[in-house]
């Protein structure tokens, strides 16, 4: 933690006060939180579903176990985990409410509701004990946070000794012509479909902007090492639009 005021982080493509930004982070989802869902499959065309299930299938949830969903909102790689583990317990961590309250409608219509705790709370200052779960998953949500590494080391802090990280994020494109490409789309069309759909094109524009911002894998790939992880890997996802880190605490 630091309390240096001057200190200046991103908030999309514009340089804020550290202390600023997740007040803004949380702006964009109280305003999305009951259209995200929706919008997911929308923007992404359905990809993300992919992109969610290919983490499940690198995570392989065993019955039984513990999952800290940090950032998890509507609880989307929540459902998709207990699913898959047959029984167990999901705890998913957000900072923004609405987004919580929408998952916990979902657990109720799934009946699910008894595997799982809704918890409003900040990646980087997480309110539980050291050695307390078996998987800790971030997907699409580190970015957002204002210290993407104090979050990983209260990844490792939080996670039992054989415990399982795994981080789902948007990434960079390798190759530059097709990372052209991509942002013509993204700059173009999201903020529109955003304006369109959700009449909100400011939060979809922050999106697409902090999309860009985030380090490329192989540095993020070091950060998850510095946090301490051990055997930490990558996996691109269709190209590099997105990326799934994984790291053990040993
Ligand atoms: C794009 S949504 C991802 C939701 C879900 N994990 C998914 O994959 O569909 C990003 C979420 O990160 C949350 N978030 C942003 N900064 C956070 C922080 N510092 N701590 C906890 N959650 C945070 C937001 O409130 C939002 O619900």
């Amino acid at each position: 933690m630091t309390d240096d005021t001057s200190k200046t982080t991103h908030f999309g493509f514009e340089t804020v006060p550290e202390a600023d930004k997740a007040g803004r982070v949380q702006g964009v989802f109280n305003s999305v939180a009951s259209k995200y869902d929706i919008m997911n499959d929308v923007m992404s065309m359905g990809i993300h579903r992919i992109w969610k299930d290919a983490m499940m299938d690198w995570l392989a949830p065993r019955a039984g176990q513990k999952l800290l969903d940090v950032a998890g909102g509507t609880g989307d790689i929540s459902f998709r985990f207990l699913k898959r583990a047959g029984s167990g317990h999901a705890t998913v961590l957000d900072l923004t409410e609405p987004m919580l309250i929408e998952g916990r409608k979902r657990a109720e219509a799934e009946q699910m509701h008894d595997s799982l705790d809704w918890v409003v709370g900040d990646a980087m200052a997480l309110p539980f004990a050291d050695n307390t779960f078996d998987v800790y998953t971030i997907s699409f949500g580190i970015r957002n946070v204002t210290r993407p590494q104090e979050a990983l080391n209260e990844a490792y802090r939080v996670l039992r000794p054989g415990g399982r990280l795994m981080v789902l994020e948007f990434s960079q494109l390798p190759n530059a012509a097709m990372q052209k490409a991509y942002d013509l789309y993204s700059f173009n069309v999201i903020p529109q479909m955003g304006k369109m759909i959700a009449n909100d094109r400011d939060s979809y524009q922050y999106l697409v902007e902090s999309i860009r911002n985030f380090p490329d894998q192989d540095t993020f790939l070091g950060m998850v090492r510095a946090a301490g992880f051990e055997n930490a890997k990558y996996r691109n996802m269709t190209m590099g639009v997105a990326a799934l880190h994984s790291g053990w605490k040993i």
